[in-house]
């Protein structure tokens, strides 16, 4: 039997295969490392600056590399915390504590909810209590509380998932609480497997990880080198992956709201402004867009009104805020960098979106050499609604290596 299944697809994907949706496949991070590693010196840092699920860190450590990541979704920055390897050894002393006879996991009265919301009150109770025992666990450690507590908050919670769209959760509907306490252990157990095997393969265990929008940070030092891939423009709203988690860290563990508004890709366009977009390639593609809006005017005035007051501000919007966090990168970075960009090219309308192009032009604009190191021609399915066509479920993955021009 499925021993996580009571817990959200996203963290059983992470606990089980350590990927979730738009993490980093090990075959990218593998044609990446074939070429980066000629230039780097034990010791090295590889930067992140929207590292997600910390998937490079993972991989990086385990070649002997120290990584910087900053990211803005609080549940993948825990969940980051959760696997550095510098956090291992006091992470399983916790679990440990917890697994001791000694320790009395508090009582839920309720057998079950029914409910509108995402959690009943009995639940938000439970969890505080939960909460609290873990930091008391953990000699108070709030941070490691937190990063052990989240992965398993779902199970407490009243939402339907939905097959085809893994951002997609409704709240409200029926939640029985019958046997958490076998589920939770089963977790612990999991996840102490997990983290001791991961532990003995790292061979760099220097990590650092930050919470915070690549817009609003400064780091101390400079990077040489840096790993990373930007989110996909799918009109998804980031923030809501982790609907559930980002619930319980807003309202009940940290009680102060993140703001998403920097969260690139999302798919909040209204009243948004952007500046001027440098990349050719992506103003060629907005135009295209504008274009294909005017031809289905006269057949189809709901998508053209879609195309114009939805899809082009949006993706206008997206490839300003990478541009500028291009930019902002760049400041970060030492004027001998290298970089590697995973990144998808996606369908929208049936125009390709140039997402790979744009990205090398924003790199060029800003004196750096560029090559696509790596293509593949990709289909998913499984995770788009039926009504899209197979069309629109292929995608183009590149590899692209940028160096400052000296
Ligand atoms: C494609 S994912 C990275 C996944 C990562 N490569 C992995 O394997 O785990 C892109 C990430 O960028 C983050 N992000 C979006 N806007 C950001 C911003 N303004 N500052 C920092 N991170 C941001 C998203 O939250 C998302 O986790």
């Amino acid at each position: 039997m499925d021993k996580l299944q009571n817990i959200s697809h996203v963290y059983r994907g992470l606990l089980e295969r350590s990927r979730a949706f738009a993490s980093f496949k090990e075959e990218e991070l593998n044609i990446i490392y074939s070429d980066l590693s000629q230039y780097l010196l034990p010791n090295d840092t590889i930067f992140d600056p929207m590292s997600g699920y910390g998937g490079g860190m993972l991989f990086l450590g385990k070649k002997g590399y120290k990584t910087t990541n900053i990211e803005i979704n609080p549940p993948s920055y825990f969940w980051q915390i959760l696997i550095n390897p510098q956090n291992t050894t006091a992470i399983i002393k916790i679990i440990k504590k917890l697994q001791n006879k000694a320790t009395i996991l508090p009582i839920i009265k309720d057998t079950f909810s029914l409910t509108d919301e995402l959690f009943s009150d009995a639940a938000i109770n439970h969890i505080q209590e939960l909460f609290n025992l873990i930091f008391k666990s953990s000699n108070n450690n709030k941070s490691l509380s937190i990063a052990l507590l989240l992965p398993f908050v779902s199970r407490f919670a009243n939402y339907v998932k939905s097959p085809t769209n893994i951002t997609h959760f409704k709240q409200g509907g029926l939640c029985s609480y019958l046997d958490w306490e076998q589920d939770f252990y089963s977790y612990l157990d999991i996840l102490c497997t997990r983290l001791s095997q991961d532990f003995d393969t790292y061979k760099q265990i220097e990590h650092d990880n930050i919470l915070a929008d690549i817009f609003q940070t400064d780091l101390q030092r400079e990077h040489s080198f840096f790993v990373t891939s930007p989110p996909y423009p799918n009109y998804r709203d980031y923030s809501k992956l982790f609907k559930i988690e980002n619930y319980v860290l807003d309202n009940v563990i940290l009680k102060n709201k993140t703001d998403f508004e920097m969260m690139i890709g999302s798919n909040n366009v209204s009243g948004k402004t952007f500046g001027t977009i440098h990349s050719e390639k992506a103003n060629k593609f907005l135009s295209e867009l504008l274009i294909k809006a005017d031809k289905i005017k006269a057949k189809n005035k709901k998508s053209c009104s879609d195309i114009k007051t939805y899809y082009h501000p949006y993706f206008a919007q997206y490839f300003y805020n990478i541009q500028e966090a291009y930019i902002k990168l760049d400041s970060m970075l030492t004027d001998n960098a290298i970089g590697y960009i995973v990144v998808n090219d996606n369908i929208t309308r049936d125009i390709i979106v140039p997402v790979g192009a744009s990205i090398c032009d924003i790199f060029n604009n800003i004196g750096y050499n560029t090559i696509d190191l790596d293509t593949v021609q990709i289909s998913h399915y499984g995770n788009i609604g039926r009504a899209a066509t197979i069309m629109n479920s292929k995608h183009t993955r590149h590899i692209i290596k940028v160096w400052k021009i000296k």
